[in-house]
């Protein structure tokens, strides 16, 4: 099938790459030229595992980009939204940008439909949004343009509605594995009309999995509780952690035991220092937002948040409680990104750990394997070391923020430091010598 994706974010590269990889022809389309020009040469907009492969492998061949709308959709019978939805200020999604896709998909739909060779095309939401939106805000913004842009019912259509479908289809990938995740999904979510959703389910049909048919809110609800119940392990996790960490119980072993009850299951529980990311913080507030719009107090919603951004500030406490004034003390802090594998540092939790650091008038000296460059844009009073061993280099104590797999050999490396003092958030290190406080063990 002919595919365009608009949106060159990490959502919609992986999906295009990965519909080529199924056989599909894919158009990617984004407004900003210079992303459009990397991937026609085939160097990847993102940083993700087995973008490099597939995009040198159907770029020029089933895969193209451009700066330009009508080119791919005219020729496209389904058009993916893969466009960001950031936070507004009070935590609420802003729909702006998809709004504005959704317009000029319009505009495209247009120009596709006064010919009836091109007649039904479906619009696909894969942009997180909010329940709601493809109906209310996608839907109309379409079908609007669609009509003032000279169709109205042509050669026995009816109209703009039967011509263009629209489904909400979320995705569930992971960063790091998102490649891996689209081609072995545990669950295809289409929410829509029935032609709608079979046109999209036909693009999925290489791959082994049970797709679930519903409308587009309740699709766009699954991705929300989907996120939202993760985000409640972890911080469920953290909690029964933080009262560990008070008896002296290891957290990890907890966790180890209840993740056998099947019924609870073993990932997303481990505890430390809070999720990160561009998703977790992001849907589980807008979340809250849409339910508050609607007059209900999301209780355990609200923990989940109010838990997860307490983490990092008890790991600071942690580190005054071992060596006292922060001041003028040299703090190692071990890992930027808000998870191992990847350079993201959105919503990272050792960010409002580095914020307090500085505000105290320590010193940081940071390590991470790729994230250093862009933690610089946020701090660039930050000493950025090519080595864990650099930094722990002279350090009064040393903070782990996150997961890389590296930290976990560490040992000798510590004995740079000044004092060994290790504060760790991620569970990565065990120590026979010097301090070593756990955030929830
Ligand atoms: C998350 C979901 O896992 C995906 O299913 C979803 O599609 C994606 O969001 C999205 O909405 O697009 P991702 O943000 O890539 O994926 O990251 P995760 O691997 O889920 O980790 C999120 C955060 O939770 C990280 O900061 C990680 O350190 C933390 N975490 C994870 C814990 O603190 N404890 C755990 O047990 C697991």
């Amino acid at each position: 099938m002919n595919v365009a994706i608009i949106g060159t974010g990490y959502v919609g590269t992986v999906t295009g790459v990965c519909f080529a990889e199924l056989g599909h022809n894919v158009v990617c389309v984004d407004v900003d030229t210079a992303k459009v020009d990397q991937i026609n040469a085939g160097i990847p907009p993102i940083h993700e595992q087995g973008i490099p492969a597939l995009l040198k492998k159907h770029v020029g061949k089933r895969l193209r980009a451009t700066d330009d709308y009508n080119d791919a959709i005219l020729k496209s019978e389904v058009t993916f939204i893969c466009v960001g939805t950031p936070s507004g200020d009070d935590g609420r999604i802003d729909l702006s940008i998809v709004r504005s896709a959704s317009k000029s998909i319009g505009k495209a739909l247009a120009e596709r439909c006064v010919d009836a060779r091109y007649a039904y095309h479906v619009v696909v939401v894969k942009s997180t949004v909010v329940p709601g939106t493809t109906d209310d805000v996608v839907l109309p913004l379409i079908r609007e343009n669609v009509r003032y842009g000279g169709y109205g019912g042509y050669k026995g259509y009816g109209g703009a509605e039967e011509v263009v479908g629209v489904t909400m289809n979320p995705e569930f990938l992971r960063e790091g594995k998102a490649v891996h995740d689209f081609m072995n999904p545990d669950k295809i979510v289409i929410g829509g009309d029935i032609r709608a959703v079979d046109t999209v389910a036909r693009l999925y049909k290489n791959i082994l999995c049970e797709i679930t048919r519903t409308d587009t809110k309740t699709a766009e609800m699954i991705k929300y509780a989907n996120n939202s119940f993760l985000a409640t392990k972890i911080s469920f996790a953290n909690e029964i952690g933080n009262i560990c960490k008070k008896l002296g119980i290891d957290v990890y072993e907890v966790m180890s035991a209840i993740g056998k009850d099947f019924r609870i299951e073993g990932q997303f529980l481990n505890a430390g220092a809070g999720f990160g990311g561009s998703c977790f913080p992001k849907d589980v507030k807008a979340l809250i937002g849409r339910a508050s719009e609607l007059g209900y107090d999301p209780l355990l919603l609200n923990a989940v948040i109010r838990i997860n951004e307490e983490q990092p500030m008890r790991m600071v406490k942690l580190l005054a409680n071992r060596i006292g004034d922060i001041r003028n003390r040299r703090i190692a802090v071990l890992g930027l990104s808000f998870k191992n594998e990847t350079d993201d540092i959105r919503e990272s939790r050792s960010i409002p750990v580095i914020r307090e650091l500085l505000n105290r008038g320590a010193t940081v000296a940071a390590y991470d394997p790729l994230a250093s460059e862009n933690m610089r844009e946020v701090f660039p009073d930050v000493l950025y070391c090519d080595s864990a061993k650099d930094a722990l280099d002279g350090a009064d104590a040393c903070m782990i923020m996150t997961e890389w797999t590296e930290f976990g050999s560490l040992d000798r490396e510590f004995d740079a430091m000044r004092d060994v003092v290790v504060i760790d958030g991620r569970r990565m290190v065990s120590l026979d010598r010097g301090v070593y406080d756990g955030i929830c063990w």
